[in-house]
């Protein structure tokens, strides 16, 4: 019989919470907001139980609840009532956007507002940016877009801006705009390895954002592939990240891992909306125990992870509260 017994430390609750290697805080958490410019369109998303597509006050009532529960960070993103080919709604600077970004600061200055920047809301088409000759997404005229976007951003008391659109450069010509416009202070949170995932099956319901054509493999990557992603990272370092994203998270605990081991900037890992539904859905069905949320959330932090961004944000913090 062996002397070591490691399930000494396991015998109480007390005992296992004195060992325990990685807990989730309340204030690593960030909950992702749906934000409509029309107010006909607010309402409950399908596939995603618990989450609503709120009007700007709506946002803002929703902002107050989360702070009071302990949470310090909200990630938004818009539904305008207009799309168009070039998307040029999301550089209004009376946009659904930024009109939340303010009125949240506003009643809240302490929450730190996170908006993704992306153009896939706002065309009509549905890609992440804007369209060449031949239908595919242009790269450089899509990052000017994006650099612009970025600006009124800013520009509205926006914390830290999150581009999810995965064109080249971006980073780069988003920091060159914000700092040539007296914005030296806004970070910038890169969605730097994100996934061609069908995890977002869900999201693009809530934003209305499905490609009307195609998909988003020529952009997004290959979900084979690690050793990109970090080539990915390094480059949006080096372009002025403050801080990066791994996206989907339960699928790429791994590419997190991965990251984690190689760089020192401040990670971020992005529960997204199809681990949402499916767990949401299994809990519902009965099949699985509520606390597979708190085992999937705390895996987030085991693999390396400073921040996650869940839609499970609020729930789990009014559960431990
Ligand atoms: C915008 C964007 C997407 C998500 C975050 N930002 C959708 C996509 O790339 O298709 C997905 C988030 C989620 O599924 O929860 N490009």
């Amino acid at each position: 019989m062996s002397v070591v017994r490691l399930r000494r430390l396991r015998r109480t609750p007390a005992l296992r919470s004195l060992v325990r290697e990685h807990r989730l805080h309340v204030e690593q958490l960030v909950q992702p907001l749906f934000v409509v410019e029309r107010d006909a369109a607010a309402g409950p998303i399908g596939a995603m139980p618990g989450i609503d597509r709120l009007t700007l006050p709506g946002a803002v009532r929703e902002a107050r609840e989360l702070c009071a529960l302990g949470i310090r960070a909200v990630l938004l993103f818009g539904i305008p009532a207009h799309k168009d080919a070039t998307g040029s709604s999301n550089a209004d600077p009376n946009g659904i956007v930024q009109r939340t970004i303010r009125a949240i600061k506003d009643a809240l200055p302490e929450m730190i507002v996170i908006a993704d920047l992306c153009a896939c809301e706002y065309t009509d088409h549905g890609h992440c940016g804007v369209l060449d000759e031949r239908g595919g997404v242009d790269n450089d005229a899509t990052v000017r877009l994006l650099a612009q976007v970025a600006r009124t951003y800013a520009d509205s008391g926006v914390d830290v801006i999150a581009p999810s659109d995965m064109m080249d450069g971006r980073v780069e010509a988003i920091r060159c705009a914000l700092d040539a416009h007296g914005f030296a202070e806004t970070a910038i949170l890169a969605y730097s390895a994100k996934y061609a995932s069908a995890f977002y099956g869900p999201f693009r319901e809530a934003a209305e954002s499905t490609p009307q054509f195609g998909d988003r493999r020529s952009y997004q990557m290959d979900p084979p592939n690690v050793r990109e992603a970090l080539r990915e990272i390094a480059t949006d370092i080096e372009e002025g990240a403050d801080a990066i994203m791994i996206k989907p998270g339960l699928p790429y605990l791994d590419v997190l891992r991965a990251a984690r081991d190689a760089f020192d900037v401040p990670i971020a890992a992005y529960n997204v909306s199809g681990e949402y539904a499916m767990l949401k859905a299994a809990i519902a069905n009965g099949w699985l125990e509520e606390r597979a949320v708190d085992e999937t959330l705390v895996a987030f932090v085991r693999a390396g992870a400073d921040v996650v961004i869940t839609y499970f944000a609020k729930e789990w913090a009014s559960r431990n509260r």
